[in-house]
């Protein structure tokens, strides 16, 4: 049945929040993709526990988790995380982001993921999403080339996946800048500090 909750559509896909019942589909898609995940993110575990203490990350307001579904059937296409919210002057926050062995290839990813930017720098009131990516993930540098990131430096030892810490570029997108008479609406709210 289509799930007609979501947060953004486009013309192939739509986002929306990851959530409970999200469970058994996002395992299957992880168990039949477990080789090019691995690779990439480490090993992961796709226990209820594990599945449960991931949703939990996203009842803080640092963390929110979103799923790209196909219009229409609501098919599991991809998931987004934007971790480690920053407010305050910064307004920032950090990208991880999947698709599945399936559903790679197709062009969804950057739809669904240009629908969670735009989503983060509108209702999120976000300025700066960061992806940091291995030098190597070719699909991945291809994807935030598509979404007009900029390549800002490269990261010794960054991140500790299959037992080495691995060497990322930093890429990052900022919100389009709208001023006002007020004020840049990425800096309501921010305080000295
Ligand atoms: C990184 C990752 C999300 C990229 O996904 P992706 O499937 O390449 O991205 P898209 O869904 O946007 O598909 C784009 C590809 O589909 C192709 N494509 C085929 N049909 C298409 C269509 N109708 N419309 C648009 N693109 C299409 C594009 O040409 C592009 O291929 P290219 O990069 O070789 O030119 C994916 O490789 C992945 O999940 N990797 C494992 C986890 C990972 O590395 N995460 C990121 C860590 S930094």
């Amino acid at each position: 049945m289509a799930i007609t909750s979501y947060l953004r559509q486009g013309p192939r896909v739509a986002i929306r929040h990851v959530r409970r019942q999200d469970y058994d589909e996002l395992t299957a898609l992880a168990q039949d993709s477990a080789e090019m995940l691995r690779r990439w993110l480490g090993a992961r575990e796709n226990t209820v526990e594990a599945f449960e203490s991931y949703l939990k990350r996203f009842e803080q307001p640092t963390h929110e988790g979103f799923v790209i579904c196909l219009r229409g059937t609501g098919a599991i296409l991809g998931g987004v995380n934007i971790n480690n919210i920053v407010r305050g002057t910064l307004q920032s926050g950090t990208l991880g982001y999947t698709a599945y062995a399936s559903t790679t290839g197709h062009g969804y990813m950057t739809e669904g993921l240009r629908l969670v930017i735009q989503h983060a720098f509108g209702e999120l009131g976000l300025h700066r999403l960061e992806a940091n990516i291995q030098p190597d993930n070719t699909p991945s540098l291809n994807l935030v080339k598509r979404l007009g990131f900029q390549r800002e430096g490269y990261s010794a030892a960054f991140q500790f996946i299959n037992g080495e810490w691995r060497d990322h570029e930093r890429w990052a997108i900022t919100a389009p800048q709208t001023t006002n008479q007020d004020g840049c609406r990425s800096c309501e709210g921010a305080s000295l500090g």
